[in-house]
Parts: structure tokens; sequence; C-alpha cells
């Protein structure tokens, strides 16, 4: 049996994964899996039905009440949270925030390995996230670690915002960002970190087209 191919990119929140994630699954013909939509659709789950999400005990009891699923839609993942599609709603800093926090407890993080490592068996996957060369798909062919300084993620992500219109500060949001580093690599479990095979990847003064080849070049180099 053909041996499905897997690339892992982790990193910390505002790198670009997704954006060159995606791309990449186009270029390749592969899937794209955004694991950080599963863990924000929790969040919101606990966000919606007025658990707190510091009370490690309370999100955990609510665990099993809780369903996430995926579906691709014209290619695009569209994740289901109890047969509803959230994709709409999760991509606040609210739910950023909240799954940073909930994504460290064991229930929550239960729930989805499994979801992952089916999905990731069974198709040719980019899969992006903070622990996918770690610890979900340690035999990924490829990983990658893509990172870039806190003052490039928070710029970029300051331009995403006003573009929207939204109001919004740099340097809050600098802050914020270094919060989030923080919890994602030192929770205890699955903590975000590079993988001792993951090839490091610095976009701080790259363009998406040159990340996108620099990786497509680490990829052809390992599977030709
Ligand atoms: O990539 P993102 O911003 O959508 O992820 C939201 C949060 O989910 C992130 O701060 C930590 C958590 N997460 C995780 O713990 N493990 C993953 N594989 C992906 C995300």
């Amino acid at each position: 049996m053909a041996m499905s191919v897997n690339i892992a990119i982790d990193g910390p929140a505002g790198a670009g994964k997704s954006t060159i994630a995606k791309k990449l699954a186009k270029e390749l013909g592969f899937v794209y899996v955004d694991t950080g939509a599963m863990y924000r659709a929790m969040a919101y789950y606990f966000l919606q039905n007025g658990i707190e999400t510091s009370d490690e005990p309370a999100v955990a009891a609510a665990c099993p009440n809780v369903d996430v699923t995926i579906a691709y839609v014209d290619g695009e993942q569209q994740v289901l949270l109890n047969g509803e599609n959230v994709n709409g709603v999760i991509r606040t800093e609210e739910v950023g925030n909240a799954a940073s926090v909930t994504s460290a407890y064991p229930a929550v993080r239960q729930k989805l390995v499994e979801l992952q490592r089916q999905l990731a068996a069974r198709l040719d996957v980019v899969m992006d996230g903070r622990d996918i060369g770690t610890c979900i798909l340690p035999h990924a062919q490829v990983k990658i670690y893509l990172t870039a300084s806190v003052e490039t993620r928070a710029r970029r992500r300051y331009d995403e915002l006003v573009k929207k219109g939204e109001a919004c500060e740099l340097d809050a949001i600098a802050k914020d960002i270094e919060e989030r580093d923080y919890r994602d690599m030192h929770r205890e479990i699955a903590p975000l970190a590079q993988a001792e095979d993951a090839v490091l990847v610095d976009s701080s003064m790259l363009t998406i087209d040159e990340v996108a080849a620099a990786i497509r070049e680490i990829y052809e180099r390992t599977i030709g």
C-alpha cells in the first residue's frame, strides 16, 4: 500500500504557517489541514457555553459534549462543531487566546489527536500547528519550523487589522503575541518546539513566495 506523504509545519502564531501551508498544499495537490482551527472550535464552544477557560476541571468536564470534525468544500477545510460549520466565527483574537489557554489541557488535546493522525494516514497532507512534527506526526517525511521575530509578526498582524478597519495598537499586539508564544511553548504537554529533524525557516526577511519556494526546495530535496 502506498504511504501518504506528510508535511508538518509548526511555529508560533503569526509566522505565516497557514498562508504558506495552504499555498504549498495547492501546488502539490495535497490536503491542507489547519489544526489550530480545531483548537479554536473547541475554545469557541467553551466561550459560547459560559465555561471559564481558566477552569481546567470545568473545561475537561465539558469535553465529552464537544464533537469536532472537518469537511472539505472546494478544497477549503471546514470545521464542524457538533455538526455546525464554525469557520466564520473562530478567527477572532478572543477565540485564538482562549484556544491557546484551553489547548494546554490534556482533555482538550485528546479529543483532536486521533482525528489529526487519521487524516494524515489517509491523505497526502500539509498539516500546520504547534506539535505536528514533535508529537502528532513524528514520522512526517518533511518537517518545517517556521518562525519570525515578534516585531515582524506584530507588524503583519497590525497591518492586517488596519486593512480590515479595526482599531488596534502595535505594542498591545506585540505583547499579546509574546504571551501566546510563552503559553504555547511552556505548557506541559505537546509544547511548541522545533523537532530535532525539522528545518528552521525564518520568514522575518522573506516574502510569502520566497518562504514557499524555500520549503518547496526542502520538500523536493527530501521526497524528490
Ligand atoms: O494557529 P492558531 O493561532 O489557529 O492556533 C490557536 C491556538 O491553538 C494556539 O495558540 C495553540 C493551539 N494549538 C495547539 O495547541 N496545537 C496545535 N497543533 C495547533 C494549535
